[in-house]
């Protein structure tokens, strides 16, 4: 009997077990044809668009192209997404002319297929050439003239030209001239330009997007519009709210900037905790209120003593935009405890300043800016903060202690004031302006391949980071755009959009800025058609909101159960923003969103969990938002 039985229940596994295969097999089948089905009609729309003003076939790459694997890896600048298990995107675009990106936009909406724009491939978290679902790729490298004006002062540059070439072209026509912006030669105009981009001249002249005056760039119906037919709501986005959001940037105008026949570079390194101490501290007090021409990074590393011992070294790599002879005296009176001597200092043209600056080595030739080969390339993550009051020499010490235990993550310091401090949070996306004594980048750099290895090193940032809250902004955590992160939020693009991108979108661009953009965004790409993981995220739909209003209104009677939340001004305009103010309250994190617990606990906690700590008669107090005065418990 049992025999028997067990035959009865092993073919009648047997056979759910193949209707199961049967089944996965026809499913996946399907959606195979359908993923290939929608990448041929693509490439036929490709190929077929009218609007074609030069023939598209030579720019089409698909796997079947062999060439298509070196293709998709030149312009890869952080190897933890050049792996095996990397998602591969199914076509790649090597746009040769405008109407090839127009072509792009055009058929890509009518497949419904992602695309991800790529200048110069070095987002941090490789956002332009990776996606966890079926994509293609518009790269952008051969959109890369530069045309410059002496005479004006200005030059137009394409998105996928490099800064390198950019300072190369300008300092060929003029020694005298530069532009500010990261010194890495290889990064793409496209991606820094329309992140904010700051380099060591930021204390002088700002970031990049403070030095651009105009745009060309590609709207979602395939538009070629500029400053003036884009609009300066537009514009002002696409100068430091990401440009992936809102179109395809084809080049921006800029204003070039004067730089002196010579300027003055110098390193100096502290080893030995004592000294290293010191220095930082007194750095801390100093470095955004220096001569608005001098620049000094402060980089804190792990290195070995001479006993072999694990300690800390602080470089302090820096531009002078001036002789040594005035350097040394504005050290004298403001940063003595430095020790700079005349003998550290180097002076040298802007153009072999930034080769110094890259750690090029001595006598490599201003060509050397040309190269779109990475002198280096490692796998690599990357955070960052912002630092608004000194660190006592208490907090330096145990930060030094926590990073010789974790040893690999580098903490760079770079100072912000001068300039940066002048202009307005709002005149640009980026808000990290008056009140920041330095952004800090977290890097961690690795070589070998593997899920586990890229895990560890991760870690080891994540740990630094959360190690270092007490010592850096609050209310919102501010961080880089520029410094892609995806640790601190995603969207899945989903429903939920708005409350996902409100959670990064404070951090990266503060609420005022990051309404703003939301509000461009929904103008102008209503379906969300320019989107990536941490893209703008369009205000919801009426449709959208009626369907929610129910879930409000069962979320309004039962609140009285559980909280009372008084607004006294309830997000100014409409209906919408007191929904969502609600809402946030319950189910995701934002700067109004930022409570404590009450009663003596003194931890500050984030609200990211959805209903986590909404506990009947729980004590909850309000941190500063100026929208939400007061919010009492029952
Ligand atoms: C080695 C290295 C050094 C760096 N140094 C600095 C520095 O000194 N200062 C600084 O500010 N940052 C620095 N960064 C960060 C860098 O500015 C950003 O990663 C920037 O986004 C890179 O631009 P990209 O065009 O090379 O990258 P990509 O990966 O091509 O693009 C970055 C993002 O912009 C989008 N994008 C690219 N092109 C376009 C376009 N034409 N239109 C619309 N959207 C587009 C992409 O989809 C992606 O989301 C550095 C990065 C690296 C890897
Ligand atoms: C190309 O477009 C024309 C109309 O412009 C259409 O008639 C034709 O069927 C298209 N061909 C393909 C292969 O899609
Ligand atoms: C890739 O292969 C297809 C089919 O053979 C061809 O039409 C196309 O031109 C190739 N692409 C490039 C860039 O050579
Ligand atoms: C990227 O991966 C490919 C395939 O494994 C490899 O051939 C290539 O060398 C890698 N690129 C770099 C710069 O290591
Ligand atoms: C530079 O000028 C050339 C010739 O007029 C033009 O084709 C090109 O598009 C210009 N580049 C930019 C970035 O404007
Ligand atoms: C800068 O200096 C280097 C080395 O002295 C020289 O070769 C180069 O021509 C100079 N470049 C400019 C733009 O002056
Ligand atoms: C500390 O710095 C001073 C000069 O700034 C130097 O003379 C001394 O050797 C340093 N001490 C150590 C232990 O490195
Ligand atoms: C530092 O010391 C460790 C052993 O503690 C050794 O493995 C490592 O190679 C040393 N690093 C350098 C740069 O000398
Ligand atoms: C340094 O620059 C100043 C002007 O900023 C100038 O007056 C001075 O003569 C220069 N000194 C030398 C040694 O070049
Ligand atoms: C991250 O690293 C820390 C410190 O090395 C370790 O304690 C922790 O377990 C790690 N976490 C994960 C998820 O690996």
């Amino acid at each position: 009997m049992e025999d028997h039985c067990g035959m009865v229940y092993n073919s009648m596994f047997i056979t759910t077990m193949s209707l199961f295969a049967l089944i996965f097999i026809f499913l996946f089948t399907q959606s195979l044809a359908t993923s290939n089905n929608a990448n041929e009609n693509f490439i036929r729309c490709l190929l077929n668009s009218t609007e074609l003003t030069s023939p598209i076939a030579g720019a089409i790459y698909t796997p079947a192209n062999s060439t298509f694997p070196a293709v998709l890896q030149a312009y890869i600048r952080n190897l933890r997404f050049n792996e095996s298990t990397t998602p591969k995107p199914a076509i790649i675009i090597t746009a040769l002319d405008l109407s090839h990106v127009q072509a792009s936009i055009k058929c890509a909406k009518k497949h419904k297929l992602l695309m991800k724009t790529r200048s110069g491939g070095h987002d941090y978290e490789g956002l332009s050439y990776v996606a966890d679902q079926p994509f293609f790729i518009l790269d952008l490298f051969n959109f890369r003239s530069i045309n410059v004006s002496i005479e004006e002062e200005t030059a137009w540059v394409q998105a996928g030209a490099t800064l390198g070439e950019l300072f190369y072209r300008i300092n060929e026509k003029s020694s005298t001239h530069g532009f500010p912006a990261g010194v890495c030669p290889t990064v793409g105009v496209g991606g820094h330009f329309s992140g904010g981009g700051y380099g060591n001249m930021m204390r002088k002249y700002g970031l990049s997007v403070d030095n651009i005056i105009d745009a060309e760039l590609v709207d979602v119906n395939g538009k070629l519009l500029n400053r003036e037919s884009m609009g300066e709501d537009l514009f002002w986005a696409i100068t430091g709210g990401g440009g992936v959001s809102f179109g395809v940037v084809i080049s921006y105008k800029i204003n070039l900037v004067r730089v002196p026949d010579k300027v003055t570079v110098f390193q100096v390194r502290r080893i030995s905790e004592q000294n290293v101490t010191g220095v930082a501290h007194r750095w801390l007090q100093v470095a955004d209120k220096l001569d608005n021409d001098l620049f000094i990074r402060m980089v804190f590393d792990v290195v070995n003593n001479t006993n072999g011992e694990k300690t800390i070294r602080a470089s302090f790599p820096s531009l002078y935009l001036g002789n040594t002879t005035n350097l040394i005296n504005i050290m004298d009176q403001s940063f003595p405890e430095l020790g700079l001597q005349r003998s550290d200092c180097q002076e040298m043209n802007w153009t072999q300043s930034i080769l110094w600056y890259y750690s090029f080595p001595p006598g490599s030739p201003d060509t050397t800016l040309l190269s779109r080969i990475p002198r280096t390339l490692t796998h690599l993550k990357r955070k960052s903060d912002y630092v608004k009051n000194p660190i006592s020499k208490q907090g330096l010490r145990l930060i030094f202690r926590k990073m010789i235990e974790l040893q690999l993550p580098v903490l760079t310091f770079n100072p912000y004031g001068g300039r940066m401090a002048e202009i307005s949070e709002f005149a640009k996306p980026f808000p990290h302006r008056a009140g920041n004594i330095a952004k800090i980048q977290y890097a961690a750099d690795w070589s070998g391949d593997g899920v586990d290895l890229a895990n560890r090193n991760v870690n080891l940032t994540r740990v630094l980071h959360e190690f270092m809250t007490p010592f850096v902004s609050k209310f919102p955590r501010e961080a880089f755009l520029n410094y892609r992160d995806l640790d601190i939020g995603v969207t899945d693009n989903g429903k939920n959009s708005y409350l996902q991108g409100m959670v990064y979108g404070v951090k990266y661009f503060k609420e005022t800025n990051f309404r703003r953009l939301v509000k461009v965004k929904t103008m102008v790409d209503p379906d969300n058609f320019f989107r990536n993981e941490q893209s703008i995220p369009t205000l919801p739909s009426w449709r959208k909101i009626r369907d929610e209003v129910v879930w409000i209104v069962v979320v309004i009677l039962c609140l009285p159960h559980l909280v009372t939340i008084t607004f006294t001004d309830c997000i100014g305009d409409d209906h919408l923003h007191m929904r969502l103010s609600i809402e946030n309250i319950f189910l995701t994190a934002g700067r109004r969103l930022e409570l404590r617990r009450g009663g003596g606990e003194g931890m500050g906690r984030r609200w990211e969990d959805p209903m986590q700590s909404l506990e009947v008669g729980g004590e909850l107090e309000c941190f500063g938002g100026k929208e939400m005065e007061e919010i009492a418990s029952k």
